[in-house]
């Protein structure tokens, strides 16, 4: 007999039984679930709708079941369709008739938007620790590259050079901004649904925020149709979400590009790489392909659960049952993801002299012999056409700018001088970038402190 199934004159077909339910995957929310239901049966025995007797009864009966579940007892039922009706039919076989009025004043509407946003909650801190934790390792590498210098690129072409350390700290903006975001969802979604029943509240005096205090919430939700049909609070973990893999990807794609024989910038671990089958000679950065593909997975989630609330009406419609798998999936894929690329990170060594010579090449002075023109008063755009000659000269030889001699420089402007090799030196041309947020060591140091700032309040705050 379904928990449901008074006005049912004939059994639910077994396709719809399997179709329908939900155990198989929100099975992952039973701590949850029974925590809500603790804090609404004390509740209703705090008001007086249940005696404490009853009250008492409830929770010591779903206390029993939360163990039990945890050390692998219980067998979940199909039938039952989804863990709040599982959870129920437990109760009531474990303490009788009393376990029937657990439901009193709730609905499983705004059940299952509470147990949604605590175990989003939950969540949303274990992935602050981890993205904090690889966020530390990104300054730690930024501490020690201040004077690594490499190219910088803009079309994937060398364009200015600068330091490893301010390349690493771009990600550590990156990664404190979605650290942000995850604070800011988790504030938003930190308020309980639970009195908002199935659409138009109860006729039950519950007392809304005695439950929200001791499931910690900030609040309530105040619009009984918007706490049961709000996914918001997952949408806005799928967007941070997202936009964290994206930078994972970004950060992976680099370091696929830096680990071939043709950059050779960096070198993957052996732990974090693996090999071929046929061609021996093969160590491929799976790991960082691996994030990088697995962003689709989480791109994916968000939209589909966009295109799932896109077009329904309020308020709650069994559609939303689909919001639970797509959650589930980018919490682990994000997590997963941290996980293993801080080690990668962590592990891989740095080719200094790669870098260095990298950074030589391709011009990357020359925006800076421009800029040498500009300082002794040549308009900017006049230095621009004149370097652009230079550099046109230099391409016909083969050869740099710093290999030119004064005279060949002067052919092109009669401002240059001695002091303009000085200028165009890789070392300098950083250095000489000390603006706040430039690439010079004292600005990325700067960078390094004002980030951790801002980290110590997000951790201590
Ligand atoms: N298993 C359902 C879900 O996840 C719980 C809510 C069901 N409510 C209902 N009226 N059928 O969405």
């Amino acid at each position: 007999m379904k928990l449901w199934g008074g006005r049912f004159e004939k059994s639910t077909d077994a396709l719809v039984e399997d179709f329908h339910s939900s155990i198989s995957f929100d099975q992952r929310l039973y701590k949850q679930d029974i925590q809500g239901s603790i804090a609404h049966a004390r509740m209703l025995g705090e008001i007086g709708v249940l005696t404490s007797a009853e009250a008492q009864q409830i929770i010591e009966g779903l206390k029993g079941i939360l163990t039990d579940i945890r050390e692998g007892k219980i067998q979940f039922e199909i039938g039952a369709e989804d863990i709040h009706m599982n959870v129920e039919k437990l109760l009531t076989e474990r303490v009788g008739t009393v376990g029937k009025k657990v439901h009193t004043g709730r609905s499983r509407n705004d059940q299952v938007a509470l147990d949604l946003r605590l175990f989003l909650r939950e969540e949303i801190d274990h992935t602050q620790e981890l993205l904090i934790t690889l966020l530390r390792t990104v300054l730690d590498l930024a501490k020690e590259h201040q004077e690594t210098y490499m190219p910088g690129y803009t079309h994937l072409q060398k364009a200015q050079p600068i330091s490893f350390a301010h390349h690493m700290m771009a990600y550590a903006q990156m990664f404190l901004r979605d650290s942000g975001r995850l604070k800011d969802t988790r504030q938003r979604l930190n308020v309980s649904p639970l009195g908002s029943g199935a659409l138009a509240g109860t006729t039950f005096p519950l007392e809304r925020e005695m439950v929200a205090q001791e499931l910690g919430f900030d609040g309530i939700t105040w619009n009984s149709l918007d706490g049961v049909s709000d996914r918001d609070f997952a949408l806005e973990f799928l967007s941070a979400a997202s936009i964290l893999m994206m930078h994972l990807s970004r950060l992976c794609e680099e370091l696929v590009l830096w680990s071939t024989g043709e950059f050779q910038f960096v070198i993957m671990d052996d732990g974090y790489s693996t090999g071929s089958s046929i061609m021996p000679q093969k160590k491929n950065p799976d790991v960082a392909e691996l994030v990088r593909g697995k962003t689709g997975r989480v791109y994916g989630d968000l939209v589909a659960l966009l295109t799932v609330m896109k077009g329904l009406p309020l308020a709650y419609n069994k559609d939303m049952q689909e919001d639970k798998e797509q959650v589930f999936d980018a919490v682990d894929t994000i997590q997963k993801s941290l996980l293993v690329v801080e080690p990668m990170l962590r592990t891989m060594k740095v080719n200094k002299k790669a870098m260095a010579e990298g950074a030589k090449g391709g011009f990357t002075n020359a925006t800076d012999l421009a800029d040498y023109l500009a300082k002794k008063n040549v308009p900017f755009r006049e230095a621009h056409e004149i370097v652009g000659k230079l550099v046109l000269y230099c391409s016909k030889r083969g050869c740099g700018l710093e290999d030119l001699t004064l005279k060949e420089f002067q052919e092109h402007s009669d401002v240059f001088a001695e002091d303009l090799f000085e200028s165009i030196g890789i070392e300098y041309c950083v250095r000489q970038r000390h603006i706040p947020g430039g690439p010079s060591p004292e600005s990325v140091a700067q960078a390094i402190l004002w980030t951790e700032h801002i980290l110590e309040q997000f951790t201590g705050g």
